[in-house]
Order: structure tokens, then C-alpha cells, then sequence
């Protein structure tokens, strides 16, 4: 029997057994009510409340502007929804980096208002302070390296991060620094299969793959692109399960067509 099938509720101790016993990890973004709660009901091991809101909720161009008040907002209505999934909370641009005493105080915040179980943050070296503060008030952190999108004007394209051996070599480092400081699981986004491998085979927590290949603990992806809401996005690792673009502009269509030559409502659907 799966640690997965078992558990009543996912904590960064399952993840740990999950890890142990080979078993792979799902991860999925939410940020609403109702989205969320179908997402715990299918089993979802993780969901994140990821600053990717900023472009898929907000229509944002990056992930830059969003607010610690907008991520606090997305993470309470999903956390409302929630009976299982253990869920991670993206400390938004702004909120961490620099500044370990902003970056404790942004945490709380984020756990007092919103009740989630979780932050996540971007970066290794340069947010250590950061990191050790956080857990330091009990606070479960997850770690981002590799393609780290609050980062995207400094990296200047979302290319493959860590092609090079040099680039590597601090990711390699960086993901060893945020083990030993505590954090309870890692991101890897968008570097090569074989690195990943490496990192999480090296790691004694859960490495969780965007774009990082499939040896690695776990995968996460965001899910207005599983779901192919969203179109103009298509990297090459995203698997769409669905289209649901064009279902539910079909179905836009059909109301639109229905309202217009006054088939809806018909007799049954009024008082
Ligand atoms: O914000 C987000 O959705 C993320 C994932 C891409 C890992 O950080």
C-alpha cells in the first residue's frame, strides 16, 4: 500500500516517507476556493498557492507584482477548501529578499492570516538568513532553484537554467545548503533531466521537478496549463491533460447562441 492511499493528511513528514519508500509526489497550483477543492479531492499530495497567480490569475506579464495582502487572499480561499493536501505558500516578490527580518514577518503573516501549512521562496546562498530565520519560528519552508521566475530581469529569458558546469556546480551547492539549513522539500524548475537526478538523489528530501526530467521525487505543474486554459504557454515539458480552452469557449458560445435567440430559459427553467 501507497504512503499516498494511507494518509488522512499530507505533512512534511509523509512527504519524507514518500521519499524513503520511492514513492513519487504530486504538486499542483490552486488559488481559488473552488478549484481547490476539487484538487484535494483527487489526492493531490501538495498544492501550491504559487505567485504564478500573478500571471494566470492577474494577467500579469511576471511574477513580480503580485502583493503579500494578494498572496495571503488566494491562500485562505484555498486553505478553506482543503481536508488533505498539505499546502505551500509562495512568499511573493519582495517579501524575503534582503531583509530576514521582513522575510520572518511576511511568513507569518502568511500562516496567521491565510492558516496555511507552508511558504515556499526563491533562491539558495543569497537567502539563507532568510531561510534559518523562517525556521526558526517553526515555520516549514520549501526551497525554488534553477529557473526562478522573481529572478526572470536578472536571467533575462526563461531558457533552461544550469546548462553549463559552472551554473551547476552552485546549484548543486545551493540545494545542499538549503538541506542542511532545514528546508522540508526543493523545487527544481526548468534544468537539465540529468541534473536533477543528480540533486535528488544526493538530497535526503523530497526534489520536486518543473521541466527537471523524471528523476526526480516528485512533479509540479500549474494548473491553468495542465488544464490548457491557458494557450499562448506551451514549453515543452507541460503536458495538457485537457483543452479546456476550447470547451469552454464552446460552451460561452452556446449560452451567448441561447440567450440571443431566447432558448434559454426555456419552460422548465423558470418559476
Ligand atoms: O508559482 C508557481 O506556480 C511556481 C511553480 C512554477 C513551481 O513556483
Amino acid at each position: 500500500m501507497s504512503v499516498h492511499k494511507e494518509v488522512k493528511r499530507v505533512t512534511t513528514a509523509v512527504l519524507q516517507e514518500m521519499k524513503a519508500r520511492g514513492e513519487k509526489i504530486s504538486m499542483l497550483t490552486a488559488y481559488d476556493f473552488t478549484l481547490a477543492k476539487i484538487v484535494d479531492e483527487a489526492g493531490m499530495d501538495i498544492i501550491l498557492v504559487g505567485d504564478s497567480a500573478s500571471n494566470v490569475m492577474a494577467g500579469h506579464e511576471t511574477t513580480l507584482p503580485i502583493t503579500l495582502d494578494q498572496m495571503i487572499y488566494h491562500a485562505s480561499s484555498v486553505i478553506r477548501a482543503i481536508k488533505r493536501s498539505l499546502v505551500v505558500v509562495d512568499l511573493p516578490f519582495g517579501s524575503y529578499q534582503g531583509d530576514s527580518k521582513e522575510a520572518l514577518r511576511s511568513s507569518i503573516r502568511i500562516m496567521k492570516e491565510s492558516e496555511a501549512h507552508s511558504v515556499k521562496l526563491e533562491g539558495g546562498k543569497e537567502v539563507i538568513e532568510s531561510v534559518n530565520r523562517i525556521l526558526s519560528a517553526g515555520i516549514p519552508v520549501m526551497g525554488h532553484l534553477g529557473l526562478t521566475p522573481q529572478s526572470i530581469y536578472k536571467f533575462g529569458t526563461y531558457t533552461v537554467r544550469a546548462k553549463e558546469e559552472e551554473e551547476a556546480q552552485r546549484l548543486i551547492e545551493d540545494a545542499h545548503l538549503l538541506e542542511e539549513a532545514g528546508v522540508f522539500a526543493l523545487i527544481l524548475e526548468k534544468v537539465p533531466a540529468a541534473l536533477a537526478e543528480r540533486v535528488a538523489k544526493e538530497l535526503t528530501i523530497p526534489v520536486i521537478g518543473i521541466g527537471a526530467g523524471g528523476g526526480v521525487d516528485g512533479q509540479v505543474l500549474v494548473m491553468h496549463d495542465m488544464l490548457g486554459i491557458t494557450q499562448e504557454f506551451s514549453p515543452r515539458f507541460l503536458r495538457r491533460y485537457h483543452n479546456l480552452y476550447e470547451e469552454m469557449l464552446g460552451a460561452f458560445n452556446s449560452y451567448i447562441d441561447d440567450v440571443k435567440s431566447g432558448d434559454f430559459p426555456n419552460e422548465k427553467e423558470q418559476y
